[in-house]
């Protein structure tokens, strides 16, 4: 192992910028070669290859977002496109890749894998949907940039004695919605992995509005339905007493300054992926479980779904918020 590449795919997540930083640091002074690809798979097919030094990811640890950019790429989805990038790296002599992303771009990783690159996965994505890692690099600095977007719209909320909507990110995940709704206070999480109960959450506002006129805060995650959709489908109840008010977070929730754990964790991720290559492992996803980093098969991870932490759900239950009912899958 004497050359390795780094490359970030997929949607961004805080953190990005410390994990390829560690990766430089910890390559260079083990004395490999580290050379960062732009733009994701798509940067890897237009040759955007581009050696790292020290002082190239100087300053980058506080930066939310990816210095070296980020795509979606159709073209590398297919076998022609993925060889297109195996004889990139080639060329370039790079024995072993390091890619950040999520579920869609470590199912990339190994694929390239497969082909017989070493490869090692890093768990990038807000989502916190990846399977066989307590948290994923983004996770902690979205939840603390939600929250408190959360707590000022609960401010005007309670002022207005209205009923807010939130609708925040989770393509096909309710952590972000529930985690939101526990550190919130906001009584109501509209979440994938649960049926939501339109007559349950209409007592919950009714009860809150009849006994002190009090304000109701409901957070929808994405994955649901749009929360402009959730709001018609309350308002077309016709049983809501208050004013309804919808606010859409949007990508605000990926911008936010890395926080210490994910500072940490990003670090600490990134160097157990150059370390594991130069091991020898290979077609493995860095997790942390129970605050110790781990080495999880790629084929592990990607072909089972996450659930939602059971602690997290009982706690949700036993502290009043309204979640629905279960989904049997
Ligand atoms: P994320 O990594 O955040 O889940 P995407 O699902 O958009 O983001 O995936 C990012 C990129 O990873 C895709 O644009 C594509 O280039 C690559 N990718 C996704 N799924 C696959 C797959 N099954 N095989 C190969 N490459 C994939
Ligand atoms: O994968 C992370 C995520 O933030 C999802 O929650 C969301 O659906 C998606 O990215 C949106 O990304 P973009 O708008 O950049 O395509």
């Amino acid at each position: 192992m004497k050359r390795i590449a780094v490359l970030t795919s997929g949607g961004d997540s805080p953190g990005m910028n410390p994990a390829i930083r560690s990766i430089t640091r910890t390559g260079l002074n083990m004395g490999l070669e580290i050379f960062g690809i732009r733009n994701g798979y798509q940067g890897l097919l237009d040759e955007e290859i581009v050696p790292l030094d020290f002082h190239a990811v100087s300053g980058r640890i506080r930066d939310a977002g990816t210095f070296l950019q980020t795509s979606r790429c159709l073209e590398f989805t297919k076998e022609e496109g993925q060889k297109k990038a195996l004889r990139m790296l080639e060329k370039y002599r790079i024995d072993g890749l390091i890619v950040i992303g999520g579920d869609g771009s470590l199912n990339g990783a190994r694929a390239l894998h497969r082909y017989g690159l070493p490869v090692i996965g890093l768990p990038g994505t807000i989502d916190n949907d990846l399977f066989g890692t307590d948290m994923g690099i983004g996770v902690d600095t979205a939840l603390n940039t939600i929250i408190s977007l959360v707590d000022m719209i609960r401010a005007t909320a309670a002022s207005h004695r209205r009923c807010f909507v939130v609708e925040v990110m989770g393509r096909g995940s309710g952590y972000l919605a529930l985690m939101t709704t526990i550190s919130t206070g906001s009584q109501v999480a509209v979440i994938p992995e649960y049926r939501m109960n339109l007559e349950k959450i209409i007592e919950v506002l009714d009860r809150r509005f009849t006994n002190n006129h009090n304000a109701s805060v409901i957070i929808v995650a994405e994955g649901v339905c749009q929360g402009a959709e959730f709001m018609q489908r309350l308002i077309e109840l016709g049983k809501v007493r208050q004013e309804i008010r919808l606010t859409v977070l949007g990508h605000v929730q990926r911008g936010g300054t890395p926080t210490h754990y994910d500072r940490l964790l990003a670090s600490r991720m990134g160097e157990m992926a150059v370390l594991a290559l130069i091991s020898g492992e290979r077609g493995c996803m860095v997790a942390t479980v129970n605050g110790k980093m781990q080495l999880r098969d790629l084929d592990d991870i990607l072909e089972r779904r996450k659930a939602l932490p059971a602690d997290a759900i009982r706690l949700a239950r036993n502290i009043g918020i309204e979640i629905g009912d279960v989904v049997e899958r």
